[in-house]
């Protein structure tokens, strides 16, 4: 099988890159983030408090996670309930990010992540893809962009859908998500060895497109 892994901070346009990716290979785009997301919204929901690590590790036999596939989209399952529809808002992302430090978090998710590159051609995102999910993945990307480029980006997107907002908040919380994901002790977010490094800060999506694809062709010739 061909497995693809992506990862980079938040915001750096993996999603979008890897979907657009995805649909050009026929590969199937798998977000790996969208299930941690799962997790933190079991908590929020729950009341649990992202420090309490004895709660979290005794609710984590009560979580079961798994996605599905619906005219082509990932669709994430929490106890067999899609929660696609709540997973994106921005407390939830903070959670995950919070608790996705646990290695009984981490350990929940693994095999299968695993399982699913094992079946099929995969583009996989999110932040210890290469690292450590897919060792062996045929290619490895690293995507990353300026903090400020990065909080520009969703600015732009919050003002176009009407939300009050602000830049240096926005900035702040970028700064505070890629200093949590980068500085846990289990997976924390780095770039692989043998990871492309592509900074999408000069870049524009199709150009980031265009240059995986390019090496993945390189690879696979
Ligand atoms: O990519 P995202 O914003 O949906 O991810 C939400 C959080 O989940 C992210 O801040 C850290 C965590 N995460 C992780 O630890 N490992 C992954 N492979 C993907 C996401």
């Amino acid at each position: 099988m061909i497995n693809i892994a992506i990862d980079g901070p938040a915001g750096a346009g993996k999603s979008t890159i890897a979907k657009m990716l995805a649909k050009e290979l026929a590969y199937v785009y798998v977000d790996t983030g969208a299930m941690y997301r799962a997790i933190g919204y079991y908590f929020l929901k729950n009341g649990v408090n992202s420090d309490d690590v004895e709660t979290i590790e005794k609710e984590l036999s009560n979580i079961n996670v798994s996605i599905v596939y619906q005219d082509g989209e990932q669709q994430v399952l929490l106890n067999g309930e899609n929660v696609n529809g709540v997973i994106r808002q921005e407390e939830v992302g903070k959670m995950a990010s919070a608790t996705s430090k646990y290695k009984a978090v981490r350990e929940k998710l693994v095999e299968t992540q695993r399982q699913i590159a094992r079946e099929q051609n995969i583009i996989m995102d999110g932040r210890d893809i290469g690292t450590v999910i897919l060792p062996d993945a045929t290619v490895k990307f690293y995507l990353t962009a300026s903090v400020e480029v990065r909080a520009k980006r969703r600015y732009d997107e919050l003002v176009a859908k009407g939300e009050a907002c602000d830049l240096k908040e926005i900035e702040k919380d970028i700064a505070d998500r890629d200093y949590q994901d980068m500085n846990r002790e289990v997976s924390p977010l780095k770039q692989a060895k043998d990871a492309v490094l592509l900074d999408s800060s000069y870049l524009d999506i199709p150009q980031v497109v265009a240059e995986m694809k390019k090496k993945i062709m390189e690879k696979l010739s």
